[in-house]
């Protein structure tokens, strides 16, 4: 048996520890293992490597992912669908294992629905993945956001100001969220819960008149504040910018990016990824297919990807309340 594995979407912390799990344990089950570059686009290229055991040595610890990454347009067209067969076909691969996010496991459930036997890893810093209580690179770019957000605070609690804090997530505020309670936000501002520009600065104001005298407002980059203009700036521009005018509190903008992205992975993404790594081979081992392996608690499930595509449960409004009540 011939498994493929390929890493897809937003890179995150943890994906080569999954790919050398995934080969080790594969090889050690007698399955010859190779790897795609690049993801879906390396698998519409037919860019196909062998992958044996010292092939991923040394990669456990690194950030990022050497087999590369990428977000495919092709793979959503018909065509590129095509050529991705065509490939597997011609690279002689009985099974596949997409590492990656939600776009990527559609992909992947596209595959299985079209003759490929695929497995699923959750892999996204965003954590949005239905069926997964922790995805791959979750915990490291947390552990990212919190060590940035002390250093914030040294500052912001030196110069009396206001601290907006734009962290990664598109669609979901998983990052704002938790790394706001382990940062000590003042305030997070996610895409789940809108809120006014009035109301912001109100929260802030009303800090001041408690005695404080500092404030870290974490605010994920899909948040829109309600009844605000489209200008094109970002939603940390658009509440440090209004928050600066108010001429209360002198306020600064920091951005954190693709600095979420990166980095050693951390001791819990490395164990999951390599369990994760594991499972994946095992199910195709053992002639199945059509799951994403994931944690939920401590232990490790299969969720058919035929269902991956429903709303994550991650998020918890409880976790935001008890930011709140905290930042009293
Ligand atoms: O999905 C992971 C993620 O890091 C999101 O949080 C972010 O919105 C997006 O990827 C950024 O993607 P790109 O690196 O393609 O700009």
């Amino acid at each position: 048996m011939r498994i493929g594995i390929l890493t897809s979407g937003g890179d995150s912390p943890g994906m080569n520890a999954a790919v050398r799990a995934a080969v080790r344990c594969g090889t050690a089950r007698g399955l010859e293992m190779a790897g795609i570059r690049h993801g879906y686009v390396g698998l519409i290229a037919g860019d196909v490597v062998p992958l044996d055991n010292r092939a991923v040595g040394g990669i456990i610890e690194r950030g990022g992912t050497f087999l590369g990454s990428a977000r495919s347009k092709e793979f959503i067209e018909p065509d590129g669908q095509q050529h991705a067969l065509r490939s597997i076909e011609a690279a002689g691969l009985d099974g596949l294992i997409v590492v990656g996010g939600n776009g990527s496991l559609a992909g992947a459930r596209w595959l299985q629905e079209n003759g490929v036997p695929t497995v699923g890893i959750p892999a996204s810093i965003d954590n949005d993945i239905y069926g997964s209580a922790m995805a791959i690179g979750v915990d490291t770019a947390l552990n990212t956001v919190v060590e940035s957000l002390d250093r914030i605070r040294d500052t912001a609690i030196s110069h009396d100001r206001a601290f907006v804090v734009e962290v990664m997530g598109r669609e979901s505020g998983y990052i704002a969220l938790m790394g706001g309670l382990a940062g000590g936000a003042e305030l997070v501002l996610v895409p789940e819960f809108p809120e006014t520009l009035a109301d912001v600065s109100e929260y802030v104001l009303s800090g001041l008149r408690k005695g404080k005298h500092h404030s870290i407002i974490v605010v994920a980059e899909g948040f829109t504040a309600v009844g605000s203009v489209q200008t094109g700036k970002s939603p940390g521009r658009i509440i440090s910018d209004f928050l600066e005018q108010t001429g209360a509190i002198e306020t600064r903008l920091s951005i954190l990016g693709h600095l979420q992205r990166g980095g050693s992975p951390s001791a819990f993404d490395r164990i999951l990824a390599s369990r994760l790594g594991k499972a994946a081979v095992d199910i195709l081992a053992d002639g199945e297919s059509g799951v994403m392996v994931a944690l939920t608690g401590q232990e490790l499930t299969s969720v058919p990807l035929s269902e991956i595509a429903r709303p994550s449960e991650n998020f918890n409004s409880e976790i935001y309340e008890l930011i709140n009540e905290i930042a009293n």
